[in-house]
């Protein structure tokens, strides 16, 4: 059995069990586990290019990593009596190619560098998966509000029913959100794309490494600036962390929407029976328990959010064993974040819009009041607050017919609508809900034109944002192949 061999020198091995467990960071490092085989190999590269490393010793680490990339690390790397993944596998190596090899890798670099890249590396993959998946939300949204455009339902301010609209309208709205969420992962990504690696513990190396090489093979934009800064920092983390909370903050309102329309006294959806839950004694229920998970998995993320913050802050320069507590609540929140795109998008994607029900509400409770005020405005020259009065006070008196409105625009105003035109067809028609969405067709309103034209617009943005995604992964896979084919070749020929 291998023992941790950074350990060896400094410290003895009687470690308590609980201190060994407490120690490690083995549980998070699973995420990284595959990144730091890579991460090994462009280094040990930049190694041998350099002349840092000689050729047999290359020769042999190389093969030794190629192994672990085509058959995975020896699960034994994995075991907590190392600290991390980075002393199993570097114990593992050594294991496999014997010291006078294996115990060369770890020349001019520095587990806090290499963690560093390995998070980064990790993370840029999971930020474009986060991209993906936002796209596919989207898409699901704009399929169903393309499908939509013409059902009229009740719009709410304060939960009480304010406007009619279209579930169209509704549905964009989250659309057009989705896709800010979509633009901060997009915008994490950019500034977590340059490369750690080569910054060591923090104050860099004196060997001659080359960290343009190494930032390249790994598919990094550049390499960091300051090395200090480069092991230490980790508002990436933040970064991602808080672009994953504001997207739950928004899945999350959406999926209260879902357990209240599916309410028995709205009945706006029937979720499919895949998406819900019963109960165990009362055998009628019917549960959306998959929107109440997942507005509950916002808690998740904002927690995670607020324990990276938290340990962060008041950090003293540079690398502070701390750092390694903060990685799992990234993981924590970035697989929540995944979780709740992916199941929405199905729960959305198979629910049944009771289009009925919402012509049924859309007109209820005064709800087309201001297109009412609108048309004294626009038809008989009054000013919109003395309209809005006029309204305002027929619906106090308890209807919009005309006898009502003549009085409350006496009593409001001393004035007559009847003298200026107002009539019982022009009533019925300023509230038709129907009518007075058609009426809003100004850029963003509900109007079925209107909406529409920002259904097609919506889809050529989002088809623009998965070509990014796209090219970021192609990008990746670029640099993996380009990555692999080096190391098989130093493996081979030298
Ligand atoms: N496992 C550590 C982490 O996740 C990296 C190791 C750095 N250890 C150290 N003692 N400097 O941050």
């Amino acid at each position: 059995m291998q023992r941790d061999l950074v350990r060896r020198g400094r410290l003895s091995d009687d470690r308590p069990e609980e201190v060994m467990h407490f120690l490690s960071s083995m549980t998070a490092d699973h995420w990284i586990a595959d990144m730091d085989v890579l991460v090994d190999m462009a280094h040990l590269l930049m190694l041998r290019k350099q002349g840092i490393i000689d050729s047999e010793a290359a020769h042999a680490l190389m093969g030794a990593l190629l192994g672990f990339y085509r058959d995975g690390i020896p699960a034994e790397a994995y075991d907590e009596r190392f600290e991390d993944i980075h002393a199993g596998k570097e114990a593992m190596l050594i294991a496999r190619v014997g010291e006078e090899f294996g115990g060369r890798l770890h020349m001019a670099r520095s587990r806090n560098d290499e963690v560093a890249t390995c998070i980064r590396m990790r993370l840029r993959r999971e930020l474009v998966a986060l991209m993906e998946e936002t796209c596919t939300l989207r898409g699901v949204l704009l399929e169903t509000a393309g499908a939509h455009l013409s059902t009229i339902m009740p719009g709410f301010t304060h939960l009480q029913h304010a406007q009619p609209t279209t579930l169209a309208h509704h549905l964009l709205a989250y659309e057009q959100a989705l896709s800010r969420d979509f633009a901060r992962f997009a915008d994490a990504y950019v500034r977590l794309n340059e490369c750690p690696l080569g910054s060591a513990a923090f104050a860099s190396t004196g060997f001659p490494v080359d960290r343009e090489y190494t930032a390249s093979l790994l598919g990094f934009d550049r390499p960091m600036g300051n090395s200090m800064d480069a092991v230490s920092a980790r508002d990436f983390a933040l970064e991602a962390l808080s672009a994953c909370a504001a997207m739950t903050a928004t899945t999350s309102r959406l999926c209260e929407e879902m357990a209240i329309w599916s309410t028995a006294f709205v009945r706006f959806v029937t979720l499919a029976d895949g998406y819900s839950s019963t109960s165990s004694i009362m055998p009628q229920k019917k549960n959306p328990d998959t929107a109440e998970i997942m507005r509950a998995k916002t808690g998740t993320v904002a927690g995670a959010l607020v324990s990276a913050l938290t340990i962060t802050k008041g950090l003293p320069m540079s690398y502070n064993r701390d750092l390694q507590e903060l990685t799992p609540h990234l993981w924590r929140g970035v697989e929540a974040a995944e979780e709740c795109l992916v199941v929405l998008a199905g729960l959305i994607r198979t629910a049944t819009f009771n289009t009925d029900r919402m012509a049924e509400e859309a007109g209820k409770g005064f709800s087309t009041a201001t297109e009412l005020a609108d048309v004294m405005v626009r038809e008989f020259g009054l000013p919109f607050r003395t309209a809005h009065s006029i309204v305002g006070r027929a619906v106090k008196m308890g209807a919009l017919d005309l006898d009502t409105l003549e009085a409350a625009a006496q009593e409001v105003a001393g004035l007559s609508l009847r003298t200026r035109g107002l009539t019982t067809g022009r009533i019925a028609s300023a509230l038709d809900p129907a009518i007075s969405v058609a009426e809003r067709g100004a850029i963003g309103g509900p109007a079925p034109a209107e909406t529409g034209r920002a259904c097609t617009e919506r889809k050529e943005k989002r088809a623009a944002d998965m070509a990014l995604v796209s090219s970021r992964r192609e990008a990746e896979n670029t640099a993996v192949t380009r990555l692999i084919a080096e190391a098989e070749r130093l493996a081979e020929h030298e």
